[in-house]
């Protein structure tokens, strides 16, 4: 998928906010951190560094959501993760419950939270919160005791 074609599903997908331009998706594209995960009129750009992994976005454009195509672009990201990452993290705005809503079925929860900051085109700065998942770098979790 090219830096175009992200640039006009992120912007169909994000109505409200500032869409990210294709020179921008081409920075983020070039650093060998990044990861970008498609589908038709779907994707999902992630960054892992120092065994962070962090979702940086992810778009359905309008006319294909509810179709499964957002779960299925998380699944295909944290199976991704399996060894090479101990925590994956995003944020995203306390009013959109779709995507909240996803997050918290593939295993996400909230971990704090930032007032105000979401600009939006026609209203209102909204609050963001952080999400988070515990990994377990490909070994499986044992408990402390
Ligand atoms: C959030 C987004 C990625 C979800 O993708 P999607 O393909 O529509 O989601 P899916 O069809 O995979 O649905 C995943 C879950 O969310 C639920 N869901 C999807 N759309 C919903 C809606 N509008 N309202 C409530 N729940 C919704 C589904 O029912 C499903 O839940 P379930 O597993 O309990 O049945 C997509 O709506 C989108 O691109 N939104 C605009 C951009 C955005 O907000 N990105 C996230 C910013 S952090």
């Amino acid at each position: 998928m090219t830096p175009d074609q992200l640039a006009r599903i992120h912007a169909a997908a994000f109505r409200h906010d500032r869409g990210w331009s294709a020179q921008e998706f081409a920075e983020l594209l070039a650093s060998p951190f990044s990861h970008l995960f498609t589908q038709d009129a779907a994707f999902a750009l992630t960054r892992t560094i120092a065994g962070e992994a962090e979702l940086l976005t992810i778009a359905v454009d309008p006319d294909f959501q509810g179709q499964g195509t957002g779960r299925s672009l998380m699944d295909l990201w944290l199976r991704s993760l399996d060894g090479t990452a101990e925590t994956a993290f995003l944020e995203v705005a306390v009013d959109n419950a779709p995507a909240i809503h996803l997050y918290t079925r593939v295993g996400f929860s909230v971990t704090a939270r930032r007032a105000g900051y979401y600009l939006r085109k026609d209203s209102a700065a909204v609050d963001a919160v952080i999400m988070t998942k515990g990994l377990t770098l490909g070994h499986p979790r044992v408990s402390p005791d």
